[in-house]
């Protein structure tokens, strides 16, 4: 059986392929080798081990055929992502990257047997909130940026005061923040609708906030993990955005490989949408704590600004794909720890972690 994993140059992909390759699949990777993620070169941890590596783009119908073509799965990992303001990119890529996709495997009759699909706790948005007065549940918009600006962190009820926040749910409305969040969300509805029409079981992994080695820290304009480390790696502050009381789910890349596995091989979960988190929600202030104190920086945690949009919390209930057998297995800690290993062994150069927050200041992502 041979697997395609688009984006299997990246974090994920690269792990999932390394996981699938030890089941005995084929691994198939096809990927742009996008900058800043990568430097332009194959990364050497999919080097030398049989892989078959195709250096194409998900936005070029040629690339395709010639990726889809003798494969039996897909999974669907590439992407644009983060919270930059070129918009249009994120549904070039994500979005009609997929749709492409799909339109490929039915003008060619491909036989594919399934595809996974990377989606994103993202396009929950803030997700459901419940007033502690009247009870009434409610889907707030994102904060104004009046808010933002005045420092009123909270969700606040049609009385003024902080409501109650909910987990997300798979069957829970959407409201996608950002383009990022747009493109994932659009790309779930045209997968599963061409996928029913043209017979080609279709799952969507909603993923939280994924952690581990071979994030690409040159990427630094998201993903608190990478953030925090580069900074502490380098002496700079650690800069923890709003009140730092904020919460976020926070999932180890091996539990990720280990959903990614499942969905793929159980027919239970064709058609379906998953979160995959890690069950708990972690403040953003005590994570950055966590990586003071493991990377032992003498750095200080510095709070507030915000970005544009950001969220109040993301935790995700993890309990439907818990159904099929899946558990994670780890906390944030270990992620925490291999990272800051792997970085060191990797000797990056970190000097733009200087530039990175003026950028995203003059970009207008950070307020
Ligand atoms: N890492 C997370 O926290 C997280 C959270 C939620 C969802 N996801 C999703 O999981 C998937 C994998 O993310 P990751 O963290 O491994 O990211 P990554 O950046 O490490 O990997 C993505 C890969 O996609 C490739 N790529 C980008 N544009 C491409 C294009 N046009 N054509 C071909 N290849 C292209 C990149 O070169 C990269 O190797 C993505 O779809 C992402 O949206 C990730």
């Amino acid at each position: 059986m041979r697997v395609l994993i688009t984006g299997g140059a990246g974090f994920i992909g690269s792990h999932t392929a390394d996981a699938l390759k030890a089941k005995g699949y084929k691994v198939r990777i096809l990927d742009c080798l996008l900058k800043p993620v990568h430097t332009g070169r194959w990364p050497k941890y999919v080097l030398g081990k049989g892989f078959e590596l195709i250096k194409g783009d998900v936005r070029n119908k040629k690339d395709w055929v010639r990726a889809l073509q003798g494969a039996d799965y897909v999974l669907h990992l590439a992407a644009y992502q983060d919270q930059l303001p070129d918009f249009s990119t994120f549904f070039h890529i994500n979005t009609a990257g997929t749709a492409m996709m799909y339109e490929v495997i039915a003008e060619k009759k491909f036989p594919i047997k399934k595809i996974v699909l990377a989606s994103s706790q993202f396009v929950y948005g803030d997700g459901k909130y419940r007033c502690r007065h009247s009870g009434k549940v409610f889907y707030p918009e994102l904060r104004p940026m009046a808010q933002k600006e005045k420092a009123m962190w909270p969700i606040l009820c049609e009385h003024g005061k902080p409501a109650k926040f909910f987990p997300f749910r798979e069957d829970q409305p959407v409201f996608p923040p950002n383009a990022y969040g747009l493109s994932k969300i659009a790309l779930e509805q045209l997968a599963f609708r061409f996928g029913k029409t043209h017979t080609i079981p279709t799952v969507a992994l909603r993923y939280s906030i994924v952690q581990g080695p071979r994030q690409s820290p040159l990427n630094a304009y998201s993903g608190a993990l990478r953030i925090f480390v580069t900074q502490a790696l380098t002496e700079r502050p650690l800069t923890v955005y709003e009140d730092g009381r904020q919460l976020r789910d926070f999932v180890n890349v091996a539990d990720v490989v280990a959903a990614n596995m499942l969905v793929m091989q159980n027919k239970k979960a064709d058609y379906q949408i998953f979160n995959v988190g890690c069950g708990k929600g972690y403040r953003v202030l005590d994570f950055a704590k966590m990586v003071k104190r493991i990377t032992g920086t003498t750095s200080p945690i510095v709070v507030g600004g915000f970005r544009r949009t950001d969220t109040r919390h993301a935790v995700s209930d993890i309990s439907k794909l818990k159904g099929l057998g899946w558990r994670p297995r780890y906390q944030p800690e270990k992620a925490i720890r291999d990272y800051v290993r792997w970085i060191q062994a990797e000797k990056f150069d970190l000097g733009f972690v200087r530039h990175t927050a003026k950028k995203l200041k003059n970009l207008g992502v950070v307020g």
